[in-house]
């Protein structure tokens, strides 16, 4: 899918038994396509795509506009499916009682065998899990059977849309497909809750701190462990992230020639020498498709880093499109450490 997609937009429908949606199965087979589908959540309208499909998550984060890989949040039909993908303490348990399917999302330790995109969590151990109670949404994911991760369905540094109008006014041929349900009810994101240590407000959102505290406890976050979630607009510099992806080797960034030893991350045509001399060769993308670039690019940093070289060189990724994001996290990641 290299063309720009003609954006569709198609009515939400409920058929007689409720449950279903008439656009549920046409918005699935896009989505299982590896397409982009704006669709309504009871808060804001949500840019869904496969959670699983790390190219499509690439996609995704084109059509924003976004200019760093900020974690995604993983939509998915039940607690039981949320438990699939991340480790529940007790107060999340408590909470996911208490407020799903709703307005809520919670930030947990990833699973091992998470199936979810690295790229889609922007490398961390951590993964933002929410259960929506909008039924276009929810017939949406019962149709695909997978995780979709769904950010605001705006362009970065928009406000979050409540319309399909304002989906089709940011988004136009930048995605397949709109399923229109009408305003979300709410209107304003959900509130964000890292049950980590601790449970810890993140984002204010649709549910008050108020509700959630009548379940829970709250600790006070630090400015570290809540700047991922307080405002994906703010800029954040590299390492002042707590929980930014920080592999054990160092990053030698836009490497013009390869010592030996070095394990080499690779974009583009590669010279002979210079795939001897490393240690070890991953190409983020031997085509120089960007898109291709952002889906491999914290898979073979994790790969890279694993196989033991104590630097790892990194050549250089053009600025354009997605390339600003990929060259925000390559330089979050070769950040010094604290
Ligand atoms: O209401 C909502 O939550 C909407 C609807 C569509 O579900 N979605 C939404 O997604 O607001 P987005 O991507 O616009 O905002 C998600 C926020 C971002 O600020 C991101 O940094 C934070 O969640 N986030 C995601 N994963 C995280 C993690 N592992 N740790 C901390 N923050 C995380
Ligand atoms: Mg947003």
């Amino acid at each position: 899918m290299t063309a720009p997609p003609a954006t569709c937009v198609i009515k939400a429908q409920a058929t007689k038994d409720g449950d279903v949606d008439t656009a549920a199965e046409p918005a699935a087979r896009v989505l299982r396509a590896g397409g982009l589908v704006a669709f309504p959540t009871e808060t804001v309208y949500g840019l869904g795509a496969d959670a699983t499909n790390a190219e499509a998550v690439a996609r995704l984060y084109e059509a924003k506009g976004r200019p760093s890989f900020n974690p995604l949040i993983a939509h998915v039909i039940d607690a039981a499916a949320a438990r699939a993908l991340a480790h529940f303490d007790q107060a999340a348990e408590r909470l996911a009682e208490a407020f799903w399917p709703g307005p809520l999302t919670l930030v947990l330790p990833r699973r091992a065998d998470c199936p979810v995109a690295e790229l889609a969590t922007a490398g961390l151990d951590t993964i933002a899990v929410r259960v929506p109670s909008h039924p276009v949404a929810r017939a949406i994911l019962a149709a695909v059977g997978r995780p979709l991760v769904a950010p605001s369905a705006n362009r970065s540094g928009h406000v979050s849309p409540t319309t399909a109008q304002h989906v089709l006014a940011d988004l136009r041929g930048r995605i397949e497909l709109i399923v229109d349900g009408g305003q979300t009810p709410m209107g304003l994101e959900s509130t964000i809750v890292a049950c980590l240590d601790a449970a810890m407000l993140l984002r204010p959102g649709a549910l008050p701190r108020t509700q959630l505290e009548r379940v829970v406890p709250l600790s006070e976050p630090t400015p570290a462990a809540g700047s991922t979630a307080h405002n994906d607009q703010a800029p954040v510099a590299p390492g002042q992230l707590a929980s930014h992806y920080a592999p054990r080797a160092r990053l030698r960034l836009n490497a013009q020639n390869i010592q030996a030893g070095e394990a080499l991350l690779a974009f583009g045509p590669l010279a002979a020498e210079d795939a001897d001399r490393a240690a070890l060769v991953l190409n983020l993308s031997a085509r120089g498709d960007l898109i291709e670039a952002a889906a491999n690019l914290f898979s073979h940093l994790r790969a890279l880093d694993a196989a033991g070289a104590a630097t790892i060189a990194v050549m250089s990724v053009p600025h354009a499109g997605l390339g600003e994001a990929i060259n925000d996290r390559l330089a979050r990641a070769a950040a010094p450490r604290a």
